[in-house]
């Protein structure tokens, strides 16, 4: 229980809405690259995708996450339409991929893919380390430290361990 009561506080949502700061900056060139990938690989169209859902939840997009979708575990409580934001900005950039490497394109409730499970516990992760270690480093001179799926994984699917 304890470990889901940071994703209700304000900080956890700095914690998305950072990276989605630092993502925009390079929005579009990123958009490009991954339409291009998308386009290459399969035939999964990420704007067509996102589009639809734009429409399917019109109107709804302020009702809790768990209302409008099928199987909202960790986003429980979140606005709809923020649940996408967070898909595009924080999941799908910081990455480098699209929706196919976690969703089977265009049935979203799905929970075939294992990098779907591994994304709630990196989430879980992502909230111990800026709810109870993080906050927890004394003479740290910042006066709100976050980490985010961008900082570790910095457009890759695996984290680099090492410089090249
Ligand atoms: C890194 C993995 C990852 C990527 C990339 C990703 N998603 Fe998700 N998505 C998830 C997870 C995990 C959930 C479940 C959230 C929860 O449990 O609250 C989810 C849930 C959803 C849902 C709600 C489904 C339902 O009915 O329960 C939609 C819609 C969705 N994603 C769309 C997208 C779109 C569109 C993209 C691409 C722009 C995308 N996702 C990219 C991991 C991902
Ligand atoms: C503290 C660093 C860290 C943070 C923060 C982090 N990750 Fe990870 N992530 C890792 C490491 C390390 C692995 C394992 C890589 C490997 O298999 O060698 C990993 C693996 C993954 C994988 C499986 C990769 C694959 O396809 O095999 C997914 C999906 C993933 N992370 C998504 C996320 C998402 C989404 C976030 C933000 C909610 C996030 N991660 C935040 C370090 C991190």
């Amino acid at each position: 229980m304890k470990r889901y009561l940071f994703v209700l506080t304000p900080m956890f949502l700095l914690v998305t809405f950072g990276s989605f700061g630092w993502n925009s900056c390079n929005s579009t060139k990123a958009i490009q690259t991954s339409n291009e990938k998308m386009v290459q690989d399969t035939a999964f169209d990420e704007a067509a995708a996102i589009a639809a859902i734009k429409k399917k939840i019109e109107g709804r997009e302020q009702e809790p996450a768990e209302a409008v979708f099928e199987n909202i575990q960790i986003m429980k409580g979140f606005p709809a339409g923020r649940v996408l934001d967070i898909m595009q900005m924080a999941f799908s950039r910081s990455l480098g991929v699209s929706c196919d490497h976690c969703h089977v394109p265009n049935d979203w409730g799905n929970e075939e893919k294992l990098t779907k499970q591994v994304t709630r516990d990196m989430w879980m992760m992502m909230g111990e380390i800026n709810g109870e270690l993080l906050k927890n480093i004394p003479n740290l001179q910042s006066e709100q430290p976050v980490a985010n799926c961008t900082t570790c994984h910095r457009g890759q699917i695996k984290p680099a361990t090492s410089l090249k």
